[in-house]
């Protein structure tokens, strides 16, 4: 099969997310059965580091109608991990000082990219049968196709999937950018509205051939107003088209045998290196040395992941007799209340506030449970990474949270779970990982299942191909 792999962001280039780690990861999984995937992404001037830069060619460049005008787009190649990456150029629109998104002019730089990608199949030679766009800043790809390009010779016959990574980022915009910003025609505004305004993200759910979630779970929670900020009315007579696949994760990245950036490498046979790691975190984040329970949270600190209900029986984790490391930044009153809670307790608590992507695989690799009690969470990346690095997790039973980890009453538990949004149903599911961690007989065990999980891509690229094979009807 051949497919073309958009995106926003992709690992190793450009990331800002769990987005990215699929985009860098599927894509290669794909290739490695013995498919043409590539990826398109954005040329971040800032943001893509030299070495890319140093690996990228030049292809060509071509123009691109925006609204009323037409963009320069220049196109850069470069093998990465065996796939072939494209990157599209336009400083004006990539060439940013901070961030990848989050600019007054976001839907205009999407736009862009969108109608690019479609520009680009034009010149190059690769005709992909299905082209799989992802959020709301690749919602106008298959939107655009089914506007313009669906009758070009050069692009006659694409399927568009599209995949819903998180749904509570749309795409909301007024509907005065229709013609002006995103170039589509006025009879085309009720394809574009929902509510009163422009949503991306309900246009590609609309048009696009199938509409893909990264877990089973999430695809069926989004029909429920709780969880799909407003979008449920959309999908719902669009459940013909809809499902859900489990991401996997890189597990070559992600391997406790080979990775680089923890102190000590172990394997489930050869368990040793994981003590020295647990050791060498606590010494790094500045907590004594112990046997005490480990639990650590890597996380945007915003409501949705739980905070709310780690805030709530924080005093009481502690008094379980927990050391807590915590990384991550997000809302300031959650900044401020681990500030806090290290100043209480400066021998329990460490607090890291920001992003260091080698801090967070110290964590997985250091800790000895993982802590994820997200209101919802669409898949979910870090509680597979936990398992690989032998780090039990503890999760509320949601999303790909439910469809990744099996509660230890269970005898192929690999974690603890808890169903209500409710911070003593946490609180207890902490407890019982707690009681089992002294029981050193069958933590062992459960470390040893935990390790054993395959969340390698292979079982949901089979998936993927699957569906995309359906789509072109082959078989
Ligand atoms: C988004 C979701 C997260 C998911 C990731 C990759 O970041 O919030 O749950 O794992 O996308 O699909």
């Amino acid at each position: 099969m051949k497919i073309l792999y958009a995106a926003s962001e992709a690992q190793p280039v450009a990331a800002s997310g769990g987005l990215a780690d699929v985009a860098g990861s599927l894509p290669k999984a794909l290739v490695e059965e013995g498919h043409e995937a590539c990826v398109v992404v954005p040329l971040y001037v800032n943001t893509i580091k030299q070495q890319w830069r140093d690996q990228m060619t030049y292809v060509t460049n071509f123009s691109v109608p925006v609204g009323w005008r037409n963009q320069y787009c220049g196109l850069f190649t470069a093998k990465i991990n065996n796939v072939t990456y494209y990157f599209l150029d336009n400083e004006y629109y990539f060439k940013r000082d901070f961030g990848l998104y989050g600019y007054y002019d976001d839907a205009e730089r999407y736009a862009f990219f969108s109608r690019a990608v479609l520009e680009m199949l034009k010149v190059i030679d690769f005709k992909p049968q299905i082209i799989n766009s992802n959020d709301w800043q690749c919602a106008l790809i298959p939107v655009y196709y089914s506007i313009f390009y669906r009758n070009d010779e050069k692009l006659w016959g694409i399927k568009n999937v599209f995949t819903i990574h998180n749904i509570q980022y749309q795409g909301r915009y007024g509907m005065e950018i229709l013609e002006d910003v995103l170039g589509i025609p006025k009879h085309f505004a009720s394809l574009m509205e929902y509510d009163r305004d422009i949503n991306l993200m309900k246009a590609a759910i609309e048009v696009a051939d199938k509409v893909t979630t990264v877990s089973p779970t999430y695809s069926k929670e989004i029909l429920d107003p709780w969880f799909s900020h407003g979008l449920d009315r959309a999908l719902s007579d669009k459940q013909y088209k809809t499902c859900g696949f489990l991401n996997g994760i890189d597990t070559d990245m992600y391997n406790p045998a080979t990775d680089p950036s923890i102190p000590a490498n172990f394997t489930v046979s050869k368990k040793a290196g994981k003590k020295i790691c647990t050791q060498k975190l606590l010494e790094e984040v500045g907590l004594p040395q112990g046997e005490e329970p480990v639990l650590g949270m890597v996380s945007r600190l915003v409501e949705h992941k739980g905070f709310d209900l780690v805030k709530c029986v924080f005093d009481d984790i502690i008094n379980l007799g927990y050391k807590v490391v915590i990384l991550g930044s997000g809302e300031a009153q959650y900044e401020q209340f681990f500030h806090e809670m290290r100043w209480k307790y400066p021998d329990r608590v460490a607090f890291t506030c920001g992003y260091i992507p080698d801090l967070a695989k110290k964590i997985y690799a250091g800790a000895n449970m993982f802590l994820m009690p997200s209101k919802s969470e669409p898949c979910g990346l870090a509680q597979m990474i936990s398992l690989r690095y032998g780090t039990i997790p503890i999760v509320r039973k949601t999303g790909g949270l439910a469809d990744s980890i099996v509660d230890c009453g269970d005898e192929n538990g690999t974690g603890y779970t808890f169903q209500s949004y409710n911070a003593h149903d946490m609180l207890y599911a902490v407890k019982r990982a707690k009681d089992c961690y002294w029981n050193k007989t069958e933590w062992n065990k459960l470390v040893t299942r935990a390790m054993k999980a395959d969340f390698s891509w292979k079982q949901s690229a089979k998936l993927y191909i699957g569906l995309y094979k359906e789509l072109a009807g082959e078989q």
